[in-house]
C-alpha cells in the first residue's frame, strides 16, 4: 500500500506565520506539524510515501525528511503548482501509485486515540473500493458531512453544507483503491474552482465501494488551520505528553516498535540529538521494553 501526504496549500488563515514556511512545518508543541500525518500513514503499515508539497516548499520538508530511509521508510516529494483541490494528489500521484492501493493524508490533520491503529489495519486490509472516516464535531458545516442509516448504510455526503443533516465530518484521511488516480482526473473543478474530495467519494459511493468508519470519541481528530486550532492541538499534546512521559507522533518510535529500523539504527539517528528533550527520548527508547 502507498501514502500521500498533500501538504500544499496557502494557510491564508494562518497568515503571517505562513508566508515564507508551510502550515505543515509550523511547530505542535515538540515537533513539526507534518511529523503528525506521516506517523499516521505508518502506523498504517505504510512505507512508500509521496508527500506533495508547493514548489515554494518542497525542499524546506526535503531537508527535514530526506528520503525517510532514517525511518526505515521511503519518502518521494512532487509539486503542486496551485491548490486547485485534493483530489489532484492523485493524478499527481498516478505513476507513484501504480497497481497500488493508497492512502491520502491531508498534512494538517492531526490524529490521536485508543484503537486508531486498529481502525487504520481495518481500512488498509480492505482490498477494493474506499474508505473514510468519520468524526463528530460541533460545526460539521466546514467540513465534507456524511449522512447514515442506523445500518451505516450511506444516505447522503455533502461538501460545506449551510444546513448539515449530521453531524459526522469527513477527516482528511481516506483509503482508495487503485481506481483512484482515473476517477479523480475525471473530475471537473466546483463552484469555488477546486475539485472536490467529497465529489471522489461520491463516485464509489455510487457503485457501492464505500465504507464509511465512524471514529468514535475516544479518538481525537485535530484541527490546526487557525491560530486558536493550533495552539488548542498544541496544548492537547503538551499535555498528553507531560502526563505520560510518552511521546504522540515520534516517527523515531513508531519505526522502531513497528521494527522499521532496529537499535543500531536508532542509535544512529540520536547521534548529536541529546541537547533537546526530544532527541534525549529518543535515545532513552533503546532502554525501554518493546
Ligand atoms: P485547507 O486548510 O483547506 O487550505 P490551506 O492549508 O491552504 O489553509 P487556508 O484555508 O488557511 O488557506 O487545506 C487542507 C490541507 O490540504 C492542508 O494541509 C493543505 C492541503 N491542500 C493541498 O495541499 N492542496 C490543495 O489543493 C488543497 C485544497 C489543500
Amino acid at each position: 500500500m502507498k501514502g500521500i501526504v498533500l501538504a500544499g496549500g496557502v494557510g491564508t488563515r494562518l497568515y503571517p506565520m505562513t508566508k515564507a514556511l508551510s502550515k505543515q512545518l509550523l511547530p505542535v508543541w515538540d515537533k513539526p506539524l507534518i511529523y503528525y500525518p506521516i506517523t499516521t500513514l505508518m502506523l498504517a503499515g505504510v512505507r512508500d510515501i509521496l508527500l506533495v508539497a508547493t514548489p515554494q516548499h518542497c525542499r524546506l520538508f526535503e531537508e527535514l525528511l530526506g528520503d525517510g530511509s532514517q525511518w526505515g521508510i521511503s519518502i518521494r516529494y512532487a509539486v503542486q503548482g496551485k491548490p486547485t483541490g485534493l483530489p489532484e494528489a492523485f493524478v499527481i500521484g498516478r505513476e507513484f501509485i501504480g497497481n497500488d492501493r493508497v492512502a491520502l493524508v491531508l498534512g494538517d490533520n492531526i490524529f490521536f486515540g485508543h484503537g486508531f491503529p486498529n481502525d487504520l489495519a481495518r481500512a488498509a486490509g480492505q482490498e477494493r473500493g474506499a474508505t473514510i472516516f468519520a468524526y463528530h464535531v460541533k460545526d460539521p458545516e466546514r467540513y465534507g458531512v456524511v449522512e447514515l442509516e442506523a445500518d451505516g448504510r450511506v444516505l447522503s455526503i455533502e461538501e460545506k453544507p449551510s444546513r448539515p443533516r449530521s453531524p459526522w465530518a469527513i477527516t482528511g484521511l481516506y483509503f482508495f483503491d487503485a481506481d483512484v488516480a482515473d476517477a479523480a482526473a475525471s473530475l471537473q473543478p466546483s463552484a469555488r474552482g477546486e475539485t472536490e474530495i467529497t465529489d471522489l467519494i461520491k463516485l464509489y459511493w455510487q457503485k457501492d465501494l464505500l465504507q464509511v468508519q465512524l471514529l468514535g470519541r475516544g479518538l481525537a481528530w485535530l484541527d490546526t488551520g487557525t491560530p486558536d486550532a493550533l495552539q488548542a492541538a498544541a496544548a492537547f499534546i503538551q499535555a498528553l505528553e507531560e502526563r505520560q512521559g510518552l511521546k504522540v507522533a515520534c516517527p523515531e518510535e513508531i519505526a522502531f516498535r513497528l521494527g522499521f529500523i532496529d537499535a543500531a539504527q536508532l542509535l544512529r539517528i540520536t547521534d548529536g540529538h541529546q541537547g533537546s528533550a526530544y532527541g534525549r527520548y529518543v535515545r532513552e527508547l533503546l532502554r525501554l521494553p518493546s
